[in-house]
């Protein structure tokens, strides 16, 4: 099986899954991080090696505060007890986004994952949070000014070294997906997806189980990547 490398996805519909059953949207975050913890698993299991989740955007501040509290007391008690089973697994988490704006026990919880998972090599789960594509690109053009301040030669410079100035350094992402029915990208992961090959469903990201899960690998299977060259027969 030709599986993705770094497969990304849009959690959404979580607020849309709760208000169906006539719960507060917090249930469906709460549902939603469930949902998360297996899924990383079982992306490992499956051979991806990068997992990458779009958990709050830059943009999600716009929500009323509680919702936005909510949200963060779950990533706070995620990172301290839940992901227990995925540091077990031997996954490496990162989190990438800005930290301004984050609360300090935010902050600190994320600084205990990255370092009690650091020398983790199953794989890698990167946890977006307070995130946006173009801010990353700013965030990383900034960074790659100051570079030339300081020397550095860019006369060569290539598309593939830009991902240095990337906050994790991860590689091109090979699938996206994104549940909860909405067919844009909302300023998700925008450098790294150029080449992507997306994958939109409508099932809410709570009910987004492992056989969801497996019917994007299997559509990812028998996509024709092209990367603007021309499809050789033997299919490689
Ligand atoms: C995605 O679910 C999770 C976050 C954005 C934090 P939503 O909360 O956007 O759920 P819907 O789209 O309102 O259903
Ligand atoms: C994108 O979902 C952000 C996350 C999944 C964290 P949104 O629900 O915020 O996106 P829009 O508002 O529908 O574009
Ligand atoms: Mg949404």
């Amino acid at each position: 099986m030709n599986v993705p490398n770094h497969v990304a996805i849009i959690m959404d519909g979580n607020g849309r899954w709760a208000e169906k059953r006539g719960l507060p949207r917090s249930a469906g975050h709460l549902e939603g991080s469930k949902t998360l913890e297996k899924l990383a698993i079982h992306a490992i299991d499956m051979g991806v090696h990068i997992l990458s989740v779009y958990a709050f955007s830059t943009d999600n501040f716009k929500r009323d505060a509680s919702e936005v509290n909510y949200l963060m007391d779950l990533v706070v008690k995620y990172f301290n007890t839940k992901f227990e089973k995925i540091n077990k697994k031997g996954v490496k988490v990162v989190v990438s986004g800005r930290k301004t704006n984050l609360r300090e026990d935010v902050i600190e919880a994320i600084k205990n994952i990255e370092e009690k998972t650091k020398n983790n090599t199953a794989g890698i789960l990167n946890i977006c949070l307070n995130y946006g594509g173009q801010e990353e690109i700013i965030d990383g053009a900034i960074r790659l000014a100051k570079d030339i301040q300081n020397g550095l030669d860019v006369s060569n410079f290539k598309r593939e070294d830009f991902y240095h100035y990337m906050y994790h350094e991860l590689p091109p992402i090979d699938l996206l997906i994104r549940t909860g029915g909405e067919l844009r990208v909302s300023n998700f992961m925008l450098y790294e997806m150029s080449y992507s090959e997306f994958y939109f469903t409508n099932t809410y990201f709570p009910d987004f189980d492992k056989s969801e899960f497996n019917k994007a690998l299997f559509m990812y299977e028998n996509r024709d990547r092209r990367f603007g060259g021309i499809h050789d027969k033997k299919g490689n």
